[in-house]
């Protein structure tokens, strides 16, 4: 319940006005003339994001924002602040799931509620670890957790675990297939774990009734001549990664293909970044991670115009 009255303050503190129009609005007449318009949904349009190069100071990451033209202007979308993430999150539970690219969209929502100083130690700490990592941001008394799931399968058993103790995060973020594809090397065996993620995914009511927000973050574009090792060259690249993330789009997890999760499609937001955002041709500078916190913070928000997030 606090979570949600914060969601409705931050609806009005950021400006977003609460209309009917604001996640489905119209952007052109139907063809045949009648009166009914064809509707955009805002959550639809949330990667529709540019990229600013600073030329004026080489070595910088980007910087980004929305498309300021229609329609995704109209969805006045928000990058939400330092303070506006602290309301908005007080007394939430955030868990990030899977391998080290869902690591770095933990370490992007650090940064929205600690300090840089913390931030930069937990850094650190994490990069070569392969283990999970919990904090509690006292402040505001934000549970964030990362649970290394680097197998697809592994995040059915989590979600399972949330099952059997009936208590859910506010909002899981999850995803994984680049260990599947590096170390596991059947796809088949990737859909068979998609589907058994998706079956873990049925009927996630808690006994309070609260539902999480979920959220798959999705491979990045792979840079095969920045692969570090010959086994990633080998394994890591484009058309495999096609192949592995077809598999997500026919084991109906993602809402779009009618499943729970909304896709964060780190592909698309690594690609338009560009070889340059990457060193090692898989992971990418904070700013492609950042800007999917901020689009999944945003479709929160939308999401809980039109019922409350518990
Ligand atoms: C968090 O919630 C508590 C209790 O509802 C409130 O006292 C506090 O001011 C909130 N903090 C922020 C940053 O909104
Ligand atoms: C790949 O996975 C499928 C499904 O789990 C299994 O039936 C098949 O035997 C596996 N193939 C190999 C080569 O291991
Ligand atoms: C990954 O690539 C290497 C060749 O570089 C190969 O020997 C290995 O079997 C591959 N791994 C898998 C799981 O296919
Ligand atoms: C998966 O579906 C999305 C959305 O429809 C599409 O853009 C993407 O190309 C699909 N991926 C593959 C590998 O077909």
């Amino acid at each position: 319940m606090v979570f949600f009255i914060c969601v409705l303050f931050i609806i009005l503190s950021v400006g977003v006005r609460w209309t009917p129009y604001f996640s489905s609005i119209s952007i052109f007449p139907s063809p045949n003339g009648a009166s009914s318009n064809y509707r955009i949904s805002c959550v639809d349009i949330l990667h529709s994001i540019v990229y600013k190069d600073r030329p004026e100071c080489v070595g910088c990451t980007k910087s980004w924002s929305w498309m300021q033209s229609s329609p995704v202007a109209k969805c006045e979308f928000k990058k939400l602040e330092q303070p506006d993430a602290s309301v908005m999150l007080n007394r939430s539970w955030v868990v990030f799931a899977g391998d080290s690219q869902t690591r770095l969209g933990m370490l992007s929502m650090l940064k929205l509620v600690e300090v840089p100083e913390r931030v930069r130690i937990v850094k650190e700490q994490l990069k070569k670890l392969k283990t999970d990592y919990s904090t509690y941001i006292d402040s505001i008394g934000m549970k964030l957790d990362f649970k290394w799931k680097p197998y697809a399968r592994r995040l059915t058993k989590l979600m399972l675990e949330f099952k059997k103790n009936e208590k859910y995060p506010d909002i899981i973020v999850m995803g994984a297939g680049l260990w599947d594809m590096l170390y596991e090397n059947n796809a088949s065996d990737y859909d068979v774990s998609l589907r058994s993620l998706r079956n873990s995914l049925q009927d996630l009511n808690s006994k309070d009734g609260k539902v999480p927000h979920l959220f798959w973050l999705a491979m990045p574009t792979l840079i095969n001549s920045k692969l570090t090792s010959e086994d990633k060259r080998h394994n890591l690249t484009e058309p495999r990664r096609i192949r592995y993330d077809n598999k997500v789009n026919e084991s109906k997890i993602l809402n779009k293909f009618g499943g729970p999760l909304l896709k964060l499609d780190i592909h698309y937001l690594s690609e338009l970044c560009g070889p340059q955002c990457t060193k090692d041709g898989l992971h990418y500078d904070d700013v492609v991670y950042d800007i999917a916190v901020q689009i999944m913070l945003n479709a929160v928000l939308i999401e809980s115009t039109h019922k409350p997030p518990f």
